[in-house]
């Protein structure tokens, strides 16, 4: 059986265990605080006034479930660089007897093939790949590579059983396999979310040996399905880390500015000593309190109360405090904006205020002819600043699928609200209990990974799913685990089911009921003719009593490629879609948010027409060496007119 069937066994048997233990909310009153600084007389028999996640820091094998929170801050050491690699373009390491692998991994040069031994691969002499980054964009010959390829590295290390040790890697694409000295650590499956393992006692004084496989394979139960539109950079894709932590230590933290001013703070400690104290500090804030974890479950739950006026963060001020948190001898560092974010009455609500999303989405793939998934922060910030001061903007749709952690870190610095979304994208296997549980694992370590950060504002389930049974109840589970996971954040999916009744567009969909935003993707007058003055007649329905945004339209256009204006591909055409879309979305009450698709060109397997695509998606307002073009004004000249909050527009 092949290997991710195995692993969604797997997952089935302990992360849906996993899943629900980390979706169980502790309502409980908040923890015994141990001794606090002069603080107003909070009550520790204290309710939280939302309920509060809790981390299931429940180690299946070596797997940390989740990922430690914040690995930047910890001590750290950077596993990146140069790695060996082999192709195993039919997975056959993959599927030999477990116990014959290790002998794969053998640094042996095959001087010369012998009479009786031929080695189809030879580490000595293999080709070096950087890491992080995928093969597609690295080896010319790889571009449309999506099978296994396999990694190796090796470091030196020196034996130290007063600490333990963790690989931790940022993201790799698709199934991951790991070993180290030979010794199997683990597997995790899915592109875009970080994963880890505890290897304190394999590591050896002197040279270490990691070796790791890598299959982007996407098919029928996979999630993305294999038919997305986008390219499937595979490998590893994102930083791998070597951590090292006191042997109980805060594996999981999360800091969420309530509506009543006051900030929930829950922590995992993991390790013997539940028991250990959990130290939190926010100088700017005046909080200083200690606590103790509950004694079996080793969860702290508290709530701090700002004892100096609080500047909640938004995108006009993306104000980060800093924040310690300290236990057995770590110090964790982070900078976390505290804001709130509702959907109620029909308002999309930051900090209590209404506000309207002038957006735009994006693909994570750098600026340039040769784009990568590795993103750096100065990569992010060249793609965010373009939406901040190119397009006068404040929100992000990061499709299809968590972009790194780099890239959110950077919307909280810059001020850029995000919408976050797991792959859950068209013909997934919705009825398959394993695929389920991979989502909702996926969906798990996306939460987790970035509760913290305040610009994350909507958790999206799903993008262009058919209405039926199974996907109905498959979102609906996502929708119940994601609401247990973070209470904080309004849910939403874009959507693409519509009819036309009485010459209005309404959804239909049975799962709006369930979501916070209504959100749809809406491609008429590009994906079918009829003229672009027809768009502002259309009459939109809203009948949710929910914001609604606007979560995909665009046309596309090849950069340089002039012509009039009912010319499709033509720079002048996707201005004037632009103008006409712009006009119809002006007239819907109900609108909360303009999210166009999309920022930059970007690399598809479903655009290979000869003159306007050759492999990219062309929607892009800007071209993929990021060469602005006519529709990128359209867009940001309305933008600059409207003011964040829509009650002003009126
Ligand atoms: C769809 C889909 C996108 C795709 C876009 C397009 O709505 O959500 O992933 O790239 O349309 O057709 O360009």
């Amino acid at each position: 059986m092949p290997l991710i069937q195995r692993t969604l066994e797997r997952i089935l048997k302990n992360r849906s265990a996993v899943v629900v233990a980390v979706g169980v909310s502790l309502s409980l009153g908040v923890s015994a605080q141990e001794s606090d600084g002069p603080q107003p007389g909070a009550n520790s028999e204290e309710r939280p006034a939302i309920e509060v996640p809790s981390f299931g820091a429940i180690f299946e094998g070596r797997s940390c479930l989740p990922a430690m929170s914040n690995v930047q801050a910890r001590n750290t050491r950077s596993l990146d660089g140069q790695w060996q690699y082999t192709l195993d373009a039919l997975g056959e390491i993959n599927r030999r007897p477990e116990k014959t692998r290790p002998a794969v991994f053998e640094d042996v040069r095959d001087a010369d093939i012998g009479p009786n031994v031929i080695k189809e691969y030879d580490w000595v002499r293999a080709p070096l790949i950087e890491v992080p980054g995928s093969w597609n964009a690295q080896i010319p010959q790889l571009t449309w590579y999506d099978q296994w390829m396999w990694l190796k590295k090796h470091f030196n290390s020196a034996r130290n059983d007063q600490v333990r040790r963790f690989v931790y890697f940022e993201g790799a694409n698709y199934e991951t396999v790991v070993y180290l000295n030979g010794e199997r650590v683990g597997e995790h499956v899915g592109g875009f979310t970080p994963f880890c393992f505890e290897v304190t006692d394999l590591l050896k004084d002197g040279e270490n040996t990691l070796v790791v496989g890598v299959n982007a394979e996407q098919d029928e139960m996979t999630i993305p399905p294999k038919r997305a539109d986008w390219s499937n950079f595979g490998g590893i894709t994102r930083p791998v880390h070597l951590v090292e932590v006191p042997p109980t230590h805060v594996s999981n933290y999360a800091l969420i500015l309530q509506t009543d001013g006051k900030i929930l703070f829950t922590a995992q400690l993991d390790g013997e000593n539940k028991r250990q104290q959990v130290h939190v500090r926010i100088p700017d804030l005046g909080i200083d309190r200690r606590y103790r974890g509950e004694s079996g479950s080793g969860t702290v739950n508290g709530l701090l109360e700002p004892r100096m006026t609080l500047s909640r963060w938004s995108p006009g001020n993306p104000v980060l405090y800093d924040v310690e948190i300290e236990s057995g001898g770590e110090t964790i560092q982070d900078r976390i904006g505290f804001r709130t974010i509702e959907a109620r009455d029909g308002e999309l609500l930051l900090n209590g205020e209404p506000i309207f999303l002038k957006g735009i989405s994006l693909h994570e793939e750098t600026v340039g002819v040769a784009p990568d998934r590795y993103m750096t922060d100065a990569a992010a910030r060249t793609l965010l600043r373009e939406v901040k001061d190119g397009l006068n903007g404040n929100f992000v749709r990061l499709a299809h699928y968590p972009h790194s952690e780099a890239m959110i870190r950077a919307a909280d610095d810059i001020g850029l609200l995000v919408w976050s979304e797991i792959p859950v994208y068209w013909d997934v296997a919705f009825s398959d209990p394993a695929v389920l549980t991979l989502a909702r694992t996926m969906q798990g370590e996306n939460v987790y990974r970035d509760m913290n950060r305040a610009s994350v504002v909507i958790w999206s389930v799903a993008n262009e799913t058919l209405v039926s049974d199974a996907r109905n109840s498959f979102l609906r589970q996502l929708i119940e685990d994601t609401r247990q996971l973070d209470p904080s954040r309004p849910i939403s999916m874009a959507s693409h089911t519509l009819r036309s009744k009485g010459g209005a567009v309404r959804f239909d969909d049975p799962v709006i009921e369930d979501i916070d935003i209504v959100s749809v993707n809406y491609y008429r007058a590009w994906y079918s003719d009829g003229p672009l003055d027809e768009l502002k007649t259309i009459e939109w329905a809203n009948n949710s009593g929910k914001p609604m945004v606007f979560s995909e339209f665009g046309a596309g256009a090849l950069a340089g490629f002039h012509s009039d204006e009912n010319r499709k591909f033509s720079e002048e055409f996707q201005a004037a879609y632009y103008e006409a879309m712009i006009e119809m979305l002006e007239n819907i009450p109900s609108l909360r948010g303009s999210v166009p698709w999309l920022l930059k060109d970007f690399r598809s397997p479903r655009r290979f027409h000869p003159e306007y695509q050759n492999g990219w998606n062309r929607k892009g307002v800007i071209a993929p060496n990021g060469r602005r073009k006519l529709a990128f004004d359209v867009l940001a000249d309305w933008y600059k007119t409207l003011p964040d909050n829509p009650v002003d527009a009126k």
